[in-house]
């Protein structure tokens, strides 16, 4: 497929065959992230793989952060631990936060952002299928999210990124056009 394809068909899956992902392809779409562009060679980003035990601890986390969120809607927070029980793999990316240089703490932001496309790209090579995730389950400004990664050091938390075998075919998508988007000057 060629790259003009592979930007168009890059689609947000959300629902998983009950299939754990191999090793041996987190490890490729771990190393696909980390040929991403990054300023001076920073390679700010950090992988925290979630699965198994580490995967219940963070279903404690969710529920708990979805409890204090949304108390009066349990059926989205029923809906939303659905979601987790049913995605095989998680992936937690941080961003190295550059105490001093907010500059340098943002550039690395906008490259770690690229190393999750990257993923996002090379998941559909691997027969799976992505979502990035902030909102919500993603947990991603919650500071119960940093303790079940460790609470590292000078790490910012960019997405939360759900990866399983695609079960349905993902909604398709429509852009408004480069030209809607674009000013000519
Ligand atoms: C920074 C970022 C955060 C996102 N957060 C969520 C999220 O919390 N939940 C979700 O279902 N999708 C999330 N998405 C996926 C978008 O909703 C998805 O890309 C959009 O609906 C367009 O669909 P497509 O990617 O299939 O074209 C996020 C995407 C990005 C880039």
């Amino acid at each position: 497929m060629n790259i003009a394809e592979t930007l168009k068909e890059r689609r947000a899956v959300r629902n998983y065959l009950p299939l754990e992902v191999e090793t041996a392809k987190i490890t490729k779409l771990l190393e696909a992230a980390t040929w991403a562009p990054n300023d001076r060679l920073r390679e700010p980003w950090h992988f925290y793989v979630i699965r198994g035990e580490a995967k219940q601890r963070y279903e404690v986390a969710a529920r708990e952060y979805l409890q204090e969120r949304f108390p009066t809607k349990p059926n989205l927070i029923q809906e939303s631990l659905i979601v987790l029980e049913k995605t095989p793999l998680v992936i937690v990316v941080t961003s190295d936060i550059i105490p001093g240089d907010e500059a340098s703490s943002e550039d690395n932001e906008y490259a770690t952002a690229c190393a999750i496309h990257s993923m996002w790209l090379f998941a559909k090579e691997l027969g799976l299928g992505l979502v990035w995730r902030t909102r919500g389950i993603g947990l991603v400004r919650d500071e119960r999210m940093y303790q079940l990664i460790g609470s590292p050091e000078n790490k910012k938390i960019i997405g939360t990124i759900f990866v399983g075998y695609p079960d349905t075919e993902p909604n398709p998508t429509v852009r408004s056009g480069a030209e809607n988007k674009t000013t000519w000057l």
